[in-house]
């Protein structure tokens, strides 16, 4: 069993796709063990909850000094032997240390096909934003590892998404999320409970 946590700051949608994958079989050999927040706030937490899922909110505000917060956050990860931890729309800056001492085993979605719209300051509607701006006919998701930088890590998988004339950010950004995040989240993390990746050279290989 893939023992997972998963790191959330908002509505988490992403959550509850993989929460569902899980229930209806498309995620196999895995076991959502804790939910974690920044955000008191994040309905998130609720959706944790609802499905019996442990949840608790470890918040930077609540630390003395930033080392401290990373030092909590590290720790609640550690005592629950994860093997993976999932980035569902967390919108923490993670520390240094967590990312080498989970190396592959942090993934992240990010709502763009990377390398376009991506890096410092591509987060939320600004992706979709810059996307409409440009006028790409094709944007998407990405599914990759966590490295040192931002969006940099190797790539698990991508889904493509039709632009469309009249699109908003708002319009846009759903139809990524249910046409690509939604889908490519459960599946990368079934591919990994499954023994499926490999990463070499930086790049992902998926044994099928
Ligand atoms: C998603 O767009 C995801 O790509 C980004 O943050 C958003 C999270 O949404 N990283 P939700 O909390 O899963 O609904």
């Amino acid at each position: 069993m893939l023992r997972v946590g998963v790191l959330v700051s908002g509505g988490g949608t992403n959550l509850q796709a993989i929460i569902d994958a899980v229930d209806s079989g498309v995620i196999t050999n895995t076991s959502l063990e804790v939910v974690i927040s920044n955000n008191p706030n994040a309905y998130a937490l609720t959706r944790a909850e609802n499905h019996g899922i442990e949840h608790l909110c470890i918040s930077p505000k609540t630390f003395d000094s930033r080392e401290q917060y990373n030092e909590a956050l590290i720790k609640a990860l550690d005592d629950r032997n994860l093997d993976l931890v999932v980035l569902a729309g967390c919108m923490v800056v993670l520390p240094a240390t967590l990312i080498s001492k989970y190396k592959n085993r942090i993934i992240n979605i990010h709502p763009a096909l990377i390398p376009s719209f991506c890096g410092k300051g591509f987060y939320g509607l600004h992706v979709h934003e810059e996307v409409l701006k440009r006028g790409v006919k094709l944007t998407g998701a990405t599914v990759h590892f966590v490295d040192e930088g931002t969006d940099t890590g190797p790539i698990i998988a991508q889904k493509a998404v039709e632009v469309k004339w009249g699109d908003t950010p708002e319009v846009l950004q759903k139809r990524v999320m249910e046409e690509a995040e939604w889908k490519i989240m459960p599946y990368a993390i079934n591919l990994i409970a499954n023994g499926k990746v490999e990463v070499i050279d930086g790049k992902v290989k998926i044994n099928e």
